[in-house]
């Protein structure tokens, strides 16, 4: 084994037994701390993705056996793909786009730097749009106006149609981001992560407790602990493979980027192990939040859609405390806080991906390269908004813009990038250097070793590969 300091200073490396020279600034920001390198990388993994899509593909797909796939997808697939991005990220001390021009100068991979700094602002643009609604719900929620005796289905629909006001909300939450990326690693995101992840883990926590007290919560409890395995059809497998991609934030080199930002003495297998860990749990909880709470009221059903959260919720919040209104309001305020946390941790590290690539490669200053990206989000996701209102009819492969965004970034460029991900760090990068990464220099003893560098050279292309052209074929 290499030893650890002549291997590990990275500038000059080897890749494929070529001298490489980094050309990247050595003033880089750096997370101070491993928790915050952990809280961090789970503040871009937890998000809208687990508390508002993940129970609602539950719920459409049959409960306990479509989690019980989509667990052995976090750990087979998206895990190994995490690894190979904090590979390249910590290679290369670079952006995306720089990651690859470090590691493999002149050769076509930059094109999956690219496809991430497409992939993080169409994200961004449609997630906000999400994000923005959940902050007008939180403002609702805190000003008591989601109470009893309203068809929230139509109040619901009258917002997301109205063509100022959503734009209003979506603009105050990129502007949010926007701070908070703009002071920078440490003081930004280092720091908002390690504040809020805490606050967000005892909102979970204590909505958990409050959930599970309801009156019909273990029919909620049945339907997420009870698997069907009858239910699981390739659809089933289909959705939750896309769903452990997008919920653990990987193939579009989001986490590439924030592993630019580790210490040689990060231990990468076990942060992305416990990223896993912790992303996981908190969409399994944001079930037990969500399910008995659902099943607690007489006629409200599961497999309500993406209205699951702005529609089903505010029903349940006023029903299943009808004798108490004043709980009625505190758990609903809470809850939609913790999705509005879920949501800017997560906003913050796609604004990143596209932010690190401008501030780097065109020598702008990180505020000046923040304001560009928020800039474009907000001219792109006005046109994901306004696809629910005015701009209904617009269509784009017969999809108006916020679902040709998901679809463009979940569908397409976060599985192909996750291909690209895996195969440049296990065809073309040079195996010492990958093993020197994951070990550090060979400080650091990983037990399971082969068997994740074998997931990650054939499982999770193959894998991803097959579920791709699936897609593709439908
Ligand atoms: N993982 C986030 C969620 O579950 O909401 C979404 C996400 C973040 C996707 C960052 C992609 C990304 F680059």
């Amino acid at each position: 084994m290499q030893n650890y300091e002549s291997f590990c200073t990275f500038a000059p490396f080897f890749v494929n037994n070529c001298k490489v020279e980094s050309n990247n600034p050595t003033n880089r920001g750096n997370f101070g701390t491993r928790l915050g390198v952990i809280l961090a990388s789970a503040g871009s993994a937890v998000g809208l993705g687990n508390i508002w899509r993940f129970p609602t593909e539950v719920g459409n797909n049959g409960g306990a056996a479509f989690i019980l796939v989509y667990l052995c997808f976090v750990f087979l697939l998206a895990m190994p793909v995490m690894l190979a991005e904090f590979v390249i990220g910590r290679g290369s001390k670079a952006n995306t786009v720089g990651a690859y021009r470090t590691l493999a100068p002149g050769k076509p991979w930059i094109v999956a730097g690219f496809m991430g700094v497409l992939g993080g602002i169409l994200v961004l643009s449609f997630y906000s749009v999400v994000a923005g609604w959940t902050l007008h719900y939180t403002v609702q929620s805190f000003a008591n106006r989601l109470t009893a005796g309203q068809d929230f289905g139509a109040v619901f629909q009258r917002f997301v149609s109205n063509p100022w006001k959503p734009l209003v909300y979506q603009l105050a939450f990129l502007l949010i981001t926007h701070y908070v990326v703009s002071r920078g690693v440490e003081r930004g995101i280092e720091r908002f992560s390690k504040v809020m992840m805490p606050v967000l883990l005892f909102i979970i926590v204590v909505l958990m407790c409050c959930s599970l007290t309801m009156p019909g919560a273990d029919e909620g409890l049945r339907f997420l602990l009870r698997p069907d395995f009858s239910k699981v059809t390739t659809g089933v497998v289909l959705s939750a493979m896309g769903q452990a991609f997008f919920s653990l934030s990987v193939g579009l080199g989001c986490l590439a980027t924030y592993a630019s930002y580790f210490k040689q003495d990060t231990p990468l297998v076990s942060s992305a192990l416990n990223v896993c860990i912790i992303d996981s749990a908190v969409a399994i909880l944001s079930g037990f939040i969500i399910f008995p709470a659902v099943f607690s009221v007489p006629g409200m059903s599961p497999d309500a859609g993406p209205g699951l959260v702005y529609i089903t919720l505010p029903h349940v919040f006023n029903e299943a405390f009808a004798g108490l209104p004043v709980l009625g309001y505190v758990f609903s305020g809470m809850f939609y806080v913790l999705l509005l946390l879920a949501a800017l941790t997560s906003t913050i590290s796609m604004h990143e991906i596209a932010t690190a690539f401008i501030h780097e490669n065109y020598r702008l200053s990180r505020q000046r390269a923040a304001v560009v990206v928020t800039l474009v989000c907000i001219v792109l996701g006005a046109a994901c908004s306004l696809s629910f209102g005015p701009w209904s009819e617009v269509k784009i492969w017969h999809r108006g813009f916020f679902d040709l965004f998901d679809f463009l970034t979940a569908k397409f460029l976060m599985p192909l990038g996750g291909i690209l991900i895996t195969m440049f760090v296990e065809w073309y990068l040079d195996r010492r250097f990958v093993v020197d990464q994951l070990t550090n220099g060979g400080r650091l003893r990983v037990p399971g070793l082969p068997i994740l560098l074998f997931l990650i050279r054939w499982v999770a292309p193959i894998g991803v590969g097959i579920v791709f052209l699936n897609e593709i074929a439908n």
